[in-house]
């Protein structure tokens, strides 16, 4: 699994996807630029999330709020005292851990054993073989099961109750050691605010502190009388945003699934109260058919609906993927009351009501939220994505099936040869596709080089000039996942390429 995951990283980089940030000086960690291939990849995630959310709801629109915002807010909104982490330091290695994470770790890794005995047994029994029932019966693997969800349980009431100590007794009791130094001497566990600060303002004693907003639901719940008033809005109604979040996280690793700096694609929709269960309901299915619709295999999904529940929220569950390694939280759908707007309230000393003219009587709006990391979901279609395949022939490739509508890519037109007119023909077809689909033009190599070129960098089709162009205008086009070759006229080159990106 690890090696998988080196491979991902490795492949963003040698394909224009990702980078880490500022990496000549060594680079800033935990934070990463996206270079060509990955803002077009981050851009066409961003699109099909706004068009599924924004465009084809009528009661939903989107806004785009300032990053900074008076640090009241984050009074209001719990952050400041209740944004934190519980960390931990090894004495030996002097390093510094999540004492959360390091316990989820280790349940992972009693996960992991599950998982070895199911293929195990599956393995074994071929056709026969039936999960659910080897999960409730195999004696070996119900034990297990068993001790995984105690330990994460006896962690949540540790944290809910913030009893840091119980934390520290769990970690010593599990017998975790530091992944670095294999060092079982731990320091007390201490709460850390992950908010970045900053100054406004020009003279020491004149500046005012500043958070970088560590999500963007706040710029939402700030504007929602604005947004409401101005757009005649009738609950229930979405607000929609896409924008930049700031963490110090302090595990940082795993890439782009854990950074400081990263972009949220948020929506809060606001209700009668009472009517939470079902709208939270309604927007977990909505989210999943959002993710099922790409096509990246319903088996890679699943729901964790959470027991411990954040200060804000009455309900809460995450719909996990599985990231090559493990299963981990992609997105949040959290039921999220009138925490918010009543603080705001509170703290602003402005109504933020809504007069229902149905109901005849006005009230604070309850809240349903869903919230996905535009970078995680990134990763999510990245290393899917990323396959290698054994040919009839023996031979391997390597392919990037990035679902067709958020390629960056969409075609590359090759000349067979570089003479005959061929690249001329290469260069119109181009011309002319370019109003509609990003495509490229690649003269270098032998065709099949060119081809596995494309197919690792994620481009769906090639379409190729040859001879048989001169006298019909007629050229193949090429799927990037059958490898199968169509040979089409050049003026229908649109319709197919249309047929399969198109949101
Ligand atoms: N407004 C609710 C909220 O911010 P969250 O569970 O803290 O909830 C929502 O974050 C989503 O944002 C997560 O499911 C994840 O996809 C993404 N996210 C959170 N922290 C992140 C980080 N440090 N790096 C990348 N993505 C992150």
């Amino acid at each position: 699994q690890e090696d998988i995951f080196k491979k991902v990283i490795a492949h963003a980089k040698e394909y224009g996807y990702v980078v880490q940030s500022s990496e000549i000086y060594d680079g800033l960690s935990a934070v990463y630029d996206y270079t060509q291939n990955g803002a077009e990849l981050k851009k066409n995630i961003r699109e099909y999330w706004w068009k599924a959310m924004v465009q084809m709801h009528e009661n939903i629109v989107g806004i785009d709020a300032a990053i900074f915002m008076h640090p009241t807010t984050w009074k209001a909104s719990g952050h400041v005292d209740a944004f934190n982490d519980p960390l931990i330091d090894n004495k030996d290695s002097k390093k510094r851990y999540r004492a959360d994470v390091l316990i989820e770790d280790h349940v992972a890794k009693i996960e992991a054993k599950i998982d070895k005995e199911v293929n195990k047994a599956a393995k074994r029994f071929g056709e026969a073989f039936d999960k659910e029932q080897f999960l409730s019966t195999n004696t070996r693997v119900v034990e297990y099961r068993k001790k995984a969800s105690d330990i994460l349980q006896r962690m949540g009431r540790s944290l809910e109750a913030e009893d840091l100590d119980d934390v520290k007794k769990l970690i010593e009791e599990l017998g975790i050691v530091c992944p670095v130094s294999g060092s079982k001497n731990w320091t007390d566990v201490k709460q850390f605010n992950l908010m970045f600060g900053t100054k406004l303002g020009a003279s020491a004693e004149t500046a005012t502190d500043l958070y970088l907003r560590p999500e963007t639901a706040q710029g939402i719940f700030v504007n929602f009388l604005n947004v409401q008033k101005s757009g005649r809005l009738k609950i229930p109604f979405g607000i929609a945003q896409i924008g930049k979040a700031f963490r110090n996280e302090i595990v940082a690793r795993q890439f782009i699934f854990r950074m400081r700096e990263f972009e949220q694609m948020e929506m809060q929709f606001f209700i009668r109260p009472g009517s939470q269960k079902e709208w939270y309901e309604k927007w977990k299915e909505t989210r999943m058919k959002w993710h099922l619709s790409l096509g990246m295999g319903e088996e890679n999904y699943r729901f964790h609906d959470h027991e411990k529940l954040a200060h804000y929220a009455d309900a809460a569950a995450d719909i996990e993927f599985k990231f090559p390694f493990g299963f981990k939280e992609l997105e949040g759908i959290h039921s999220r009351t009138d925490f918010d707007l009543r603080s705001h309230e509170e703290y602003s000393g402005k109504k933020l009501q809504y007069f229902d003219p149905e109901l005849n009587e006005s009230y604070v709006p309850y809240v349903v939220e869903t919230s996905i990391g535009l970078d995680r979901m990134f990763l999510a279609v990245f290393s899917h994505a990323l396959q290698e395949e054994e040919l009839e022939n023996g031979s391997t490739r390597t392919v990037l099936r990035i679902p067709a509508v958020l390629a960056p890519t969409k075609a590359a037109v090759l000349p067979l040869v570089k003479k005959d007119g061929l690249p001329e023909i290469a260069h119109k077809i181009i011309a002319d596709l370019k109003w509609d689909f990003n495509v490229i033009y690649d003269e270098k190599d032998a065709v099949g080089r060119r081809y596995r070129r494309q197919d690792a960098a994620g481009t769906p089709f090639c379409i190729t000039v040859d001879h048989q162009t001169l006298e019909d205008n007629t050229v193949t086009i090429r799927h990037r996942d059958s490898m199968e070759q169509l040979r089409v006229s050049i003026d229908s080159l649109r319709n197919h390429i249309a047929a399969e990106v198109d949101m």
